[in-house]
């Protein structure tokens, strides 16, 4: 049976990168069957669910779904459930994909597109693995009126749920360079005490991987000051929310980052997961056909490397990304670009790189 690709464009800047990235995945996998489903806030505000039956049920039969992002100015104040972000914390703990893949890497060229100076970021190559399913994120969120305004929200953890994603993270390093930074908040939070409990009895599995603790405000100071001191970062759901996007712009552009979503399910043609930018729905630029690509057209090739167990062609597209801005092409997010390109011709520059052979410092 041919793999299902599960397509969710969802809102703002979604619609537009997601087809470009289809775009570029069919080229190189016309095999697939590519399903377009609804989600986000069009089906919640036409029917009052983010996440209708029929897109839930698509990607119960997919090998893997290629997601845009979700999100609305006009839900601001409203609670979690009545949000279209709903939609995406629903599918990441339906299928259980607890192990939030972000590689942050400065392709050639990009160098001097990065807020840091570029002897800093020249070569970058980290991972920041986000916990998905636990945390903050999935305890209980309270908002009370009387007798005066109060709010709370829940952060737990169990130690299975910290011993599989920091498993995948010492796996991570393992095939890396064998470093493993562990990020916590152990000074003030119990979780922390937890996490770092675990990673430390886990890390005896993983004698050959060095592994380091420090606190979260400590890393996000690193981030900034000397980031290639870093292999893989693994850390709790929201710590890792805000350390990516920190991450990410070291790139360049916060549209430059793909994300994979990976769980337990596999299907007969790899693993299954959930493939997005982490970049989110970028209202400013919606609909104006600028939105930088890049970040869901890598994520279409994580998903071959993880989810069709296709790393040839997973290859074929980060290497077409890398020719494409060595050649001088950017879209108009990255600085100091004097021409830039919109989101469907970054694109097609993209795809007719396809066949390129690796670069010379390929990465
Ligand atoms: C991300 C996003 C989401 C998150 C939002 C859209 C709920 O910021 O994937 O990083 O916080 O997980
Ligand atoms: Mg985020």
């Amino acid at each position: 049976m041919a793999p299902l690709i599960a397509v969710l464009p969802g809102d703002g800047i979604g619609p537009e990168v997601v087809r470009v990235a289809v775009d570029v995945l069919r080229t190189v996998r016309p095999d697939c069957d590519y399903v377009p489903c609804e989600v986000g806030a069009g089906p919640l505000l036409a029917t009052g669910h983010a996440l209708p039956d029929e897109t839930l049920g698509a990607c119960e039969r997919a090998a893997a779904i290629l997601f845009g992002s979700v999100g609305g100015l006009q839900f601001d104040g409203k609670p979690l459930e009545e949000r279209p972000e709903w939609a995406l914390l629903r599918l990441r703990k339906h299928f259980e994909l607890y192990a939030n893949v972000r590689p942050v890497q400065v392709f050639p060229g990009l160098e001097s597109a990065s807020s840091l100076k570029p002897d800093l970021v020249q070569g970058l190559d980290l991972i920041v693995l986000r916990e998905l399913t636990g945390g903050v994120y999935y305890g209980e969120h309270r908002y009370e009126r009387t007798p005066k305004r109060r709010a709370f929200d829940e952060l737990k953890y169990d130690e299975d749920e910290v011993r599989r994603v920091a498993r995948f993270g010492f796996e991570l390093a393992r095939g890396r360079r064998k470093k493993l930074t562990s990020v916590d908040k152990l000074n003030v939070i119990a979780t922390s005490r937890l996490w770092r409990e675990i990673v430390d009895e886990v890390a005896k599995e993983f004698p050959d991987v060095g592994l380091e603790h420090i606190l979260v405000d400590a890393a996000a100071m690193h981030l900034v000051r000397e980031p290639k001191r870093f292999d893989v970062i693994v850390t709790e759901n929201m710590f890792g929310d805000i350390l990516s996007d920190e991450a990410a712009i070291l790139s360049g552009s916060l549209g430059n980052l793909p994300s994979a979503s990976i769980g337990t399910k596999t299907t007969p043609h790899g693993k299954f997961g959930l493939y997005e930018p982490i970049s989110g729905t970028a209202p400013d630029i919606a609909g104006k056909g600028i939105a930088n690509p890049t970040a869901a057209i890598l994520s279409a090739a994580l998903l071959c490397r993880y989810s069709l167990s296709d790393e040839d062609s997973a290859r074929r597209i980060e290497r077409a990304v890398a020719h494409a801005f060595a050649d001088g092409l950017r879209t108009a997010d990255l600085v100091g670009t004097s021409r830039p390109l919109g989101t469907e011709e970054f694109g097609a520059a993209v795809k007719a790189s396809l066949g390129e052979m690796p670069l010379a410092r390929s990465r």
